[in-house]
């Protein structure tokens, strides 16, 4: 056929298929990463590579007409938002029936667009939900390899104590320690040196002039300056971008066969190329790497695939919340968009809540302490191809996430009484609502190891096919996951290459 033969080819670009191209690259394969979303190198006409929070413009946004901004209203109001042109942005926001999900698309993934926390797991919960894998080589070797290779950094405490940028989180730190709670800091990838500089007005500011969700044009380290630029430098990984994997076959002697669609940035098809590999790792997260084995499955293309592969979803218990502060208790007109602390009451055994404590960075003082709550919600969904669409819809049901508010309720209802304070009821839509349990950051599952796939990723029912990133966690891991995607695609990878590639 007219297809193009690689050795490897890496889907996606994001933490699980970044780790695995760089150790694939230094045990010398040849790998081609096939990555959707755009290379963001270049400046756009105002100079910066990523438009800010506060005026979104087209490339914040993968092809919509209106940005669909988490934080969407203020007094009900849509402030934040604005029409632009359907364009390859960086941020995603994947619309299901009653589950919506934000992901980053772009070289590096979710790194362009997230908040840089790298929290390790508690070592107790990481046993609870991948019981077959052994905590001891996890955390004494692939979460200490995954720390440095991420350079995640510490704040410096007392910079943290003083700087005005952090106001926010101390008032936020004192009202829950009113309540008996306790915080811990939160490493992060952003670079807490840099940060200070911004604060110093030496560098250009990006934390401090509310730059996040829409990509961050200095000082956070993201996969494209870690992970990927090793790989770039093993002289054996190439990346192609806007390249969309559509389809994949196996063939008669083995090798895979992928279709896969190139489009420029308004999204005109430019081609439809055919790439076949002897090894494909599956990194474009939980949604797209669930997705394109459903579809396999279902059209019949990799029949063999367990029907295992669509389970296991959940949302890591995501919920946001906010509360209105007394006007005597400002959360600052200046807020750093990294956060710094979290609320850790994960050991209460009735209602496990890790709440990281949010920044509002709206550029004038609103009185809001905001939250992103991560609960313990044994709920799980499931997705299914639908063929009409030809894409994979999630079955999810808002009830479903009622015992993750109920839980996020538990903890900031005693907060509130602590402090005489009140929810905010305007943050998250038209409606009144003080807990957005409609959208989630932290999608997790859907190819979960030891179900659809072995202890080590290997996808069941077919040789030489691994999933490498988020689908493997069933659905919850108590904190922030990068850290746990990235050490379990450490672990993996070094196992895959040395049993089924080295010397092969
Ligand atoms: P990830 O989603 O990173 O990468 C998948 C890649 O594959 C994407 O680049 C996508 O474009 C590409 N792709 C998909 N389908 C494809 C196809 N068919 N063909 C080609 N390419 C395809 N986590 C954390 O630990 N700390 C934090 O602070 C935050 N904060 C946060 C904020 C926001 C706004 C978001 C959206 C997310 C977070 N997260 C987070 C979550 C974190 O970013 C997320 O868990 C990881 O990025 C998931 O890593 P994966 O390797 O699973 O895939």
């Amino acid at each position: 056929s007219g297809s193009t033969f690689v050795p490897a080819v890496v889907v996606g670009t994001g933490y699980g298929a970044a780790v695995s191209a760089l150790r694939l690259g230094e045990a010398g394969v040849s790998t081609l990463m096939l990555e959707m979303g755009q290379l963001w190198n270049q400046p756009g006409p105002d100079g910066n590579i990523f438009c800010g929070m506060l005026k979104p413009d087209k490339r914040s946004s993968w092809f919509k007409t209106r940005t669909e901004a988490p934080l969407g209203s203020f007094l009900w109001l849509d402030l934040a938002n604005r029409d632009i042109d359907p364009y390859a942005g960086v941020l995603d926001r994947v619309n299901f029936d009653q589950m919506s999900v934000y992901v980053g698309r772009g070289v590096g993934g979710g790194s362009l667009v997230n908040g840089g926390m790298a929290v390790t797991p508690r070592r107790s919960y990481f046993q609870e939900v991948l019981p077959q894998v052994d905590a001891d080589e996890m955390y004494g070797t692939y979460f200490p390899r995954a720390n440095s290779g991420l350079r995640v950094n510490n704040i410096d405490k007392d910079w943290f104590e003083q700087t005005e940028w952090y106001q926010f989180a101390r008032v936020a730190r004192q009202q829950a320690e009113s309540a008996g709670l306790k915080t811990t800091f939160v490493p992060n990838v952003y670079d807490w040196d840099y940060m200070r500089g911004e604060a110093d007005g030496t560098v250009p500011k990006s934390a401090l002039a509310a730059e996040v969700i829409y990509g961050n044009n200095h000082g956070k380290v993201s996969l494209d300056k870690s992970y990927l630029a090793a790989a770039l430098g093993t002289g054996k990984v190439t990346i192609e971008t806007l390249h969309q994997v559509k389809t994949i076959r196996q063939q008669n002697d083995g090798t895979y066969l992928l279709t896969v669609e190139q489009k420029d940035p308004d999204g005109k098809l430019l081609a439809t190329k055919e790439i076949s590999c002897r090894h494909l790792f599956l990194g474009a997260g939980s949604l797209g790497s669930t997705e394109l084995l459903l579809r396999a499955r279902e059209t019949g293309t990799l029949p063999a695939l367990s029907s295992a592969i669509g389970g296991g979803w959940g949302p890591n218990g995501n919920i946001m919340t906010a509360r209105a502060n007394h006007v005597w208790n400002p959360t600052g007109s200046k807020q750093s968009s990294i956060p710094a602390l979290g609320i850790d009451d994960w050991d209460n055994p009735d209602n496990p809540v890790f709440a990281e404590i949010a920044p509002m960075p709206a550029g004038l003082e609103t009185w809001v302490s905001l939250y992103l709550a991560i609960t313990k919600n044994p709920q799980r969904g499931t997705f299914v191809y639908d063929a009409a669409k030809d894409r994979a819809d999630l079955r999810w049901t808002r009830e479903q996430n009622a015992p993750a508010v109920a839980a996020a309720k538990s903890l900031f209802d005693r907060i509130n009484k602590a402090n005489t304070t009140i929810y905010r009821y305007d943050l998250f839509g038209k409606q009144i609502k003080a807990f957005a349990d409609d959208f989630c950051y932290h999608p997790l599952g859907g190819c979960v190891l030891g179900e659809a796939t072995d202890n080590y990723g290997r996808v069941s029912g077919y040789k030489n096919l691994y999933v490498t990133d988020g689908s493997l966690i069933p659905g919850s891991i108590g904190v922030n996951p990068f850290v746990t995607i990235t050490a379990l695609a450490e672990r993996n990878v070094e196992r895959v290459i040395k049993e089924d590639i080295a010397g092969s």
